[in-house]
């Protein structure tokens, strides 16, 4: 009898203690990269300067993602403070819990939250930083919830990517006879020659003295458009991961390589167009900030207080909100 009460007891115990090999939880590798190297960029000092965190503070990451924001946060604590690294999956959780064991992290935690509205999780602090980075949350009154646990002096932080949006004859600013010129003495293999349609060829031809025509100008920003959505069109400027023949600033090569990353090859299509016809082109106006207006609006309409707007300064094609409580 004993001996079978002390075998419960054993297999009682490799239950409860022994952990569980190959864990069913797995990010996928690709997003992990992906993350890595975007959020090692956002990371800088300019960022964290911005962040201004200090010893003792309470930092909320809402929808943590890998979480590399969250352990260098918890890491600039020094021990002090907490961070809670939350997110709706899972895979994520597991994924920090290890990131925090690895690197010995006795201020950050990982929580699950719940998918719709405030998880109960939030209400059992309050926070003097909380950061949304490229999370996305439709509903207002998540935003008028979680304001509640907000310190008064406390600052919400939100970091949101350039949309994509297609080329406008009027981002075109530049001279139109040069850039005919340019166009037309790209050679007939170059991307930016053989991906043009053949009206648009013969109108060049027909035109290439001319220092104004709207028609022909419709044309090619038609066929740049249809270029930015060819799925070929980078194959041509890229040898393996690194660019060719591109002049690419170094923020933009950053950006067009992560942005291969992604199946979509959109990003990447109009950077190339962009860089190799800056001259002609309003670089203000090639990707616009419009998700920094909306979330403006669902924050003030939450009753933050809204205080500053930095887009592309801090982080390259990226815009920041910042607001507080009151
Ligand atoms: C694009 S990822 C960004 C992750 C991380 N912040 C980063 O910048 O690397 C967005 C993450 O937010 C999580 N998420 C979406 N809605 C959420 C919510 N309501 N609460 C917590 N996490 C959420 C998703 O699961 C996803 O991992």
């Amino acid at each position: 009898m004993l001996k079978i009460l002390k075998n419960i007891f054993i297999l009682i115990l490799l239950f409860t203690i022994v952990p569980v090999k190959g864990s069913d939880y797995k990010l996928d590798e690709r997003r992990i990269q992906r993350d890595t190297m975007r959020a090692k960029v956002e990371c800088s000092d300019k960022f964290f300067e911005l962040l201004a965190i200090k010893p003792e503070m309470v930092i909320l990451d809402i929808g943590t993602g890998i979480g590399y924001h969250a352990c260098l946060f918890a890491e600039k604590l020094k021990g002090t403070g907490k961070v809670f690294a939350t997110e709706t999956d899972i895979d994520c959780v597991k994924h920090v819990e290890t990131e925090v064991y690895k690197k010995k992290l006795t201020n950050l935690y990982p929580v699950l939250v719940r998918e719709e509205g405030l998880d109960e999780f939030y209400s059992k602090q309050k926070y003097d930083l909380i950061t949304l980075i490229h999370v996305e949350i439709e509903d207002v009154n998540y935003f008028k919830k979680l304001k509640e646990f907000l310190k008064e002096d406390g600052r919400i932080i939100y970091v949101y990517h350039i949309s994509m949006t297609l080329f406008n004859p009027y981002d075109f600013t530049g001279n139109f006879k040069e850039f005919i010129r340019e166009l037309s003495m790209e050679p007939a293999d170059s991307p930016f020659s053989k991906y043009l349609s053949e009206a648009t060829r013969e109108l060049i031809k027909q035109n290439s003295e001319i220092s104004n025509n709207e028609v022909l100008l419709n044309a090619i920003i038609n066929d740049f458009n249809m270029m930015i959505s060819n799925k070929n069109f980078s194959n041509d400027f890229i040898n393996g991961t690194v660019f060719k023949n591109v002049n690419f600033l170094k923020e933009e090569a950053y950006f067009a390589e992560w942005s291969m990353l992604w199946e979509s090859k959109n990003r990447t299509n109009k950077l190339l167009i962009f860089q190799r016809f800056r001259n002609y082109f309003n670089k203000d106006k090639i990707f616009t900030y419009n998700l920094g207006l909306t979330y403006k609006k669902k924050f003030e309409e939450a009753g933050y207080k809204f205080k500053k707007e930095y887009k592309g300064d801090i982080i390259p094609f990226q815009g920041i909100l910042i607001f507080t409580a009151k």
